[in-house]
Order: C-alpha cells, then structure tokens, then sequence
C-alpha cells in the first residue's frame, strides 16, 4: 500500500528528531512493502522566518491532502516576543483545529529497562506501569474567548465546553478504557468550575452506557499528587485540554523522560496528527543530543491507529526494546549513568533492530 505523510520537522531539535523517526518508518516500509510517500512542510518558527507566517496556507493544503501528519515541534526563543497569534504555538493550535484532531492519547509507558531513569523509587512504579491519558485537544479555554481589558490592567481566558465537545471524548476514554484494564477517571475541577461540572454531569449519564467500564472522578490536583504517590491506580485518564497538557508532562518524567512519549491526536476525519510531546527544546537544539524515540514511537502510533497496520506498529516498539535492551541511553534516559548514544545513533540502532 501507498500512504501519504505530511512531515512538518519544525524548530529545535524537531528536525533532529523526525530525521531518525523517518529512518525507522522508512525501514517498516522497506520490510513489509509499503509505500511511504513523505512531503516536508514548513510550520511554527521557521515558517515564520520563510514565509512570514507561523502555519502557511500551503502546508495546511499537503497536511489536508495527506494520510496522516508527523510532526517534529515549534518554538524557540527567537519567536518568544511576538504577539500571540503570530507565535510557533498558534500554527500547533491551528493546525490541531483544522484537522479537527480533538482526542489526543498520551501513552504513558515505562519501560522496565527505564526504571532507574524516573525519579520516582522502582516500588513505586511498580512493574508495568502503562497509563493513557486521553487529552481534549481542540477547545476549552485554548480555543476560548481571550483578551485585555480596555484599560489594559487585565487579561482573561475563557474556559468553554459544549456537551457534544465532551461527549465525543468521554466517547474516546470509555472505548480506551474498554480495550484496556476497563478503569477510566474523569479528572476535573469541578469543586470550582461550572465547566468541569458539566464535565462530569455528561460523564455520570454516559458511564451507564459502559457498565463494565469502572469509571471514577477526580480533581485534577489531587490527580497531579495521586500521579507521584501511586501512578498504578490509574488506566486511562481523559481530561480537558490544558489539565492533559499539565498532567501528561507530569506523567512523562515518571516514565523517566519526557523524551520517552509520543502522543496521537485523532479525529473523525481519516488524517492523523502524531507528534512527541516534548517541545522544541531550544537548548539542546543542533547538539545531537536529543532522544529521538518518543518520536519514533509516535511513528508506531501512526501505523497503529492511521494505517491500521499493527504488526508494523509492534516491530517498531519492540525495536525501541530491544535497543534499550542493549542499554543504548540518550541523556535524559541515562540515570545516573552517562548517555551512551546521541540522536542520530539511537535512531540508527532502533531503525537497524526494526524486524518482520
Ligand atoms: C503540547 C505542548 C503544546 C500544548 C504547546 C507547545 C502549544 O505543550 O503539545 O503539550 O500546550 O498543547
Ligand atoms: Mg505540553
């Protein structure tokens, strides 16, 4: 088969990343014959330096037209200053928006070769800890009404739900949970926020359609402190837009690093968007020094939930094993050790240990 990728590298260390991501799924394509025909677009910072804007009408275009999108990161100093709807982030908004991405799955893993990398002591981690948070993506207070004040001594974001916005991904959370250990928490605010208690009013009458899914509720602060004091209670956790954002970078660093986790944001529309969800990460950009796996591992998504291509999905994970395995560490993964590999040879020795 013939897929089409809209491949946007980005800023920082974006292109570092998607560089060794392509390897590998160029490797998938070579070992079970398929076709991956990739186009490289401009967003985010460097769109803003070639074209003056941060998400070109152009690459919108190649993204609509593509199968799926892979996607690096945007941002960095440079941009930092401009007004916000000229920034990096804005294009990342759009561009999730005019895809109608709305459910973003943050897969939190760890590995067990990576125990020693999280923070958190091994006996708390336990030995197979795997959590999913399931992210809105495409509105509450990211996409809701902002502004100064006339006077400008005040700012304002608005935090807005629709019942059908929370009822397609409570949907996703129910269905993910199904698949899995069947344990969904709604995490919200809603001992403060009338939209976290529409939240959950929509939550309560649609667990009853999911009787064999335990479904509980939680406030998000508590979730934060829950997620460091015992992350094993958790299976899928489905959130609103900024609580998944804060709560998948907390998640990340107990797997040991947010260079470990890939995300995938999905829609009803057949195109995709997977990206790793660290940022650009300016301060190690161009050093070769980036881990580049959360990236291919967004790559395995994409053969997973785009392609619907599951052995492929698995021979790219189990790559990413196997390497670790080996004891191949970027720096974020190295613990106490020192790193062993920089982006390039991690992506190298995942890529060469990819198997039918
Ligand atoms: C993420 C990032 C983005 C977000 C930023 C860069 C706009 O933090 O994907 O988690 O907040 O969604
Ligand atoms: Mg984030």
């Amino acid at each position: 088969m013939k897929y089409q990728i809209a491949v946007i590298p980005g800023d920082g260390i974006g292109p570092e990343v998607i560089t060794e991501a392509l390897k590998a799924l160029h490797a998938v394509g070579r070992l079970f014959g398929h076709e991956f025909v990739c186009t490289t677009v401009l967003m985010g910072g460097c769109a803003i330096d070639a074209c003056g804007e941060p998400l070109p009408e152009a690459t919108l275009k190649v993204c609509r037209q593509s199968d799926s999108v892979l996607l690096g990161a945007v941002g960095g100093l440079k941009w930092d200053t401009l007004p916000g709807h000229q920034r990096p982030e804005a294009a990342l908004l759009r561009i999730r928006a005019e895809l109608g991405v709305y459910a973003n799955l943050r897969p939190a893993i760890v590995f067990p070769q990576l125990i020693d990398a999280s923070p958190l002591r091994p006996e708390i981690i336990g030995n197979n800890l795997d959590v999913l948070i399931v992210r809105e993506l495409t509105g509450g207070i990211y996409f809701g009404k902002r502004g100064r004040t006339a006077d400008g001594t005040g700012a304002f974001d608005t935090e807005y739900y629709t019942v059908p916005e929370i009822e397609r991904i409570l949907k996703i959370g129910f269905v993910a949970a199904r698949g899995r250990k069947k344990h969904l928490t709604v995490v919200d605010k809603a001992n403060v926020l009338e939209s976290s208690r529409l939240w959950r009013e929509v939550a309560i009458r649609m667990a009853k359609e999911y009787p064999d899914v335990k479904t509980d509720y939680m406030y998000v602060d508590n979730c934060a402190m829950q997620l460091v004091r015992n992350p094993t209670q958790f299976d899928v956790l489905v959130t609103s837009n900024m609580f998944g954002d804060i709560l998948s970078d907390e998640a990340s660093m107990i797997t040991g690093s947010i260079g470990m986790l890939a995300s995938a944001s999905l829609g009803d529309g057949k195109c995709g968007l997977y990206e790793p969800i660290h940022g650009s990460a300016p301060d190690i950009a161009g050093k070769g020094k980036a881990n580049p796996l959360a990236t291919i591992l967004s790559v395995a998504m994409m053969l997973r939930h785009s392609f619907h291509l599951e052995r492929e999905a698995v021979a790219v994970e189990n790559a990413v094993r196997t390497v670790l395995d080996r004891g191949a560490r970027t720096a974020d993964i190295a613990g106490r050790a020192v790193a062993t590999v920089g982006t390039r040879e991690m992506g190298q020795l995942v890529t060469d240990a990819i198997v039918c």
